[in-house]
């Protein structure tokens, strides 16, 4: 095991101890473990109630030496990744750790070429595959800042991402095959950029044979460019509080925002908590089903594991291409130990007939995780007796794209279990309870508003570009705290369960979408004149979409209406966000304010409708009857 790994509970209850009542000293003898060029000033400085925190500030280093050249020596011919395309077959594409530098390297110098120097905002809308990772990393050893935008996401969105930081670059593909279908990224980048002045350079990896639009004053193959690139590169040296990257997620208002996370403490986050978490050894392989477009792709994929010297695995396709098997026969293929997933692929596969499971060997596997989204016990069971055969610890993970990496949950071996539960904060996190009358509760069987107590190293230092929303977001509901978003309960042992979203942010299949972004999405159709987006419980997703629409005049094809409102969420946002049921309404049940009351319109969805609540306070009453007896398409 390598050094700071906690391997008894005993030691997890003392270590985490020290990390809350001396949170300087634990995170420095830690954080000297790296390689860094200068020490830093103060190892943390800020606070909650200002959003002005910081990490290791003054110290000067470069993740990708500590992700990279750090393990050359003994790690050189280590895979980094394998890499697993969409098509299914039996060849193992293993990239070395020496490779993997050299093309880091290598690209750093073609977007040096470009123009592109520290600080400027590259954006990159790939394929998942190494290339991908080859990107973010040579953006990290210039100093550029990467945004990563998932390749699912529309021209709009796209566009709306970029323009948000200004990017100077654009890496993408020229199309990718995710499962039978394929994605013209490149199209999409044409279109998107339309609406961009920013961009200066547009670089495109080959990976399909899609045919292609070229503009030859501002595109550039990809192979053509790293031809010619020397393989000695320099890392830029980076404060530790300069942005690593931006990653644009949903709120509960408006559009996206862009989490900023910084170098040093992002560093720090992912590695400590990758190596508990997970406490992958030498000859393992680890596996995350994620897409490196969502943060757990950003945080254990690429930086946690490499950081980890670890090796593991980029996978294109997706759990039922070309059958529901393939997850099962890539285990079956690469050994892997470590398999890390969400829940809506558990749902989904169980579903499916039991010899796509058991037609492969899984007996490498030692933990198993799930991310993303609360794990329903039946899934939870299902994970851990036909996938782990009863004797891998499931890792129910709970944390935030704007948290950096993992908070709250077990150690594999370490922490007894427990199904729905993701049980015991990390080291470094003190969570608390909060009533509705913003204080803490103390009992320990409580439930209430998840909150953060005290500043830790993986947190996101801001929303790029506006200050006011990062403090109004996080830290005003509760003053001195970091807000999550989160509903909690803890049970008697001190347990938490993360009940879901409290606030107007949906959670489908694991995907973050704000309900105000679908809304304004479907508002652009020409009948619509107003609308109001809630969440539906659903086996699958665990949450679906259900937009209630206000038309103009008589729908008389519902069916109809319905494929248009969802080919508005397509092209505006992505198909993932699609609405899953469609109800034509006359009005919407509204407060004496004018705001729309979207309990009743959540109790409508979920067909819970025998006890309204108090709707004493509505403007219009009548409204309910109404919306309870319409029809949803
Ligand atoms: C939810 C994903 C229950 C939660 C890493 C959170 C979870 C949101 C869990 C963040 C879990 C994440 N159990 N719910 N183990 N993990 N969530 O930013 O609602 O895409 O606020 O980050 O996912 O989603 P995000």
């Amino acid at each position: 095991m390598k050094p700071f790994t906690i391997t008894s509970f005993e030691e997890y209850k003392e270590v985490y101890q020290d990390s809350i009542e001396n949170p300087a000293s634990f995170w420095e003898k830690y954080a000297k473990t790296f390689d860094w060029h200068a020490p830093w000033d103060e190892v943390h400085s800020g606070s909650l109630d200002e959003g002005n925190v910081k990490w290791f500030e003054g110290g000067k280093f470069n993740i990708t030496e500590n992700c990279l050249d750090r393990h050359l020596e003994e790690h050189g011919d280590k895979v980094a990744f394998y890499f697993e395309p969409n098509a299914s077959d039996d060849i193992k594409r293993g990239m070395t750790y020496s490779d993997l530098h050299e093309e880091v390297c290598k690209f750093a110098n073609v977007l040096e070429s470009k123009g592109i120097k520290k600080g400027d905002r590259v954006a990159i809308y790939m394929a998942m595959t190494t290339e991908l990772a080859i990107a973010a990393l040579a953006c990290a050893r210039i100093g550029a800042v990467h945004s990563i935008v998932f390749a699912g996401f529309s021209a709009q969105s796209l566009a709306d991402r970029i323009n948000d930081c200004d990017a100077k670059l654009l890496i993408t593909n020229d199309g990718l095959e995710r499962g039978e279908k394929l994605v013209p990224l490149k199209e999409i980048s044409d279109e998107a950029l339309e609406q961009c002045s920013t961009i200066e350079n547009v670089i495109v990896c080959q990976r399909t044979d899609t045919d292609i639009n070229w503009n030859d004053d501002r595109d550039e193959w990809w192979h053509l460019l790293m031809e010619g690139a020397a393989i000695d590169h320099e890392a830029v040296p980076m404060d530790a509080e300069d942005p690593l990257f931006i990653l644009y997620t949903s709120g509960s208002t408006g559009k996206p925002k862009g989490q900023v996370h910084t170098c040093g403490g992002y560093m720090i986050w992912t590695s400590y908590t990758m190596r508990n978490v997970f406490q992958v050894e030498e000859d393992d392989v680890y596996w995350c089903t994620a897409d490196a477009g969502w943060i757990t792709g950003h945080s254990y994929i690429i930086y946690g594991p490499l950081l980890n010297a670890v090796s593991g695995i980029i996978f294109e396709s997706t759990p039922t291409h070309p059958d529901p098997g393939r997850l099962w026969k890539v285990i079956e293929k690469h050994n892997v130990t470590h398999f890390y997933t969400a829940p809506t692929a558990i749902r989904a596969l169980m579903k499916e007939d039991i010899k796509y499971v058991n037609n492969y060997d899984l007996s490498s596997l030692k933990v198993l995780g799930t991310v993303g989204e609360p794990i329903n016990e039946e899934a939870w069971h299902w994970y851990d007796e036909k996938i782990g055969n009863g004797n891998c610890p499931i890792v129910d993970t709970w944390w935030q794209t704007e948290t950096g990496g993992i908070m709250i949950s077990p150690l594999p071996g370490v922490t007894k279990t427990k199904p729905g539960y993701a049980t015991l904060p990390l080291p470094g996190v003190q969570p608390a309870l909060m009533d509705d009358n913003g204080n803490e509760i103390t009992e320990t069987q409580a439930q209430g508003d998840l909150v953060i107590k005290q500043p830790w190293p993986g947190m996101t230092r801001g929303i790029w570009g506006n200050k006011e929303r990062y403090m109004e977001t996080y830290f005003t509901k509760y003053p001195g705290n970091y807000f999550t978003g989160d509903g909690c309960r803890r049970d008697a042992d001190g347990y938490y369960r993360i009940t879901g979203r409290v606030d107007d942010v949906l959670n489908v299949s694991g995907h973050r979408l704000g309900t105000a972004e679908i809304e304004d999405a479907i508002d652009d159709h020409p009948r619509i004149v107003e609308s109001a987006v809630v969440g539906y419980p659903h086996d699958v997703k665990g949450e679906g979409v259900y937009a209630f629409t206000i038309c103009e005049g008589e729908i008389s094809d519902p069916e109809a209406f319905k494929k248009e409102v969802n080919d508005l969420i397509t092209r505006q946002i992505s198909p993932i966000a699609k609405a899953g049921k469609v109800q034509i309404v006359s009005d919407l049940p509204k407060t004496r304010s004018g705001k729309i009351m979207r309990r009743i319109l959540r109790k409508v969805a979920a067909n819970e409708t025998d006890d309204m609540g108090d709707i004493s306070t509505l403007l219009n009453p009548e409204a309910v009857e109404q919306v309870k007896s319409g029809k949803a398409y």
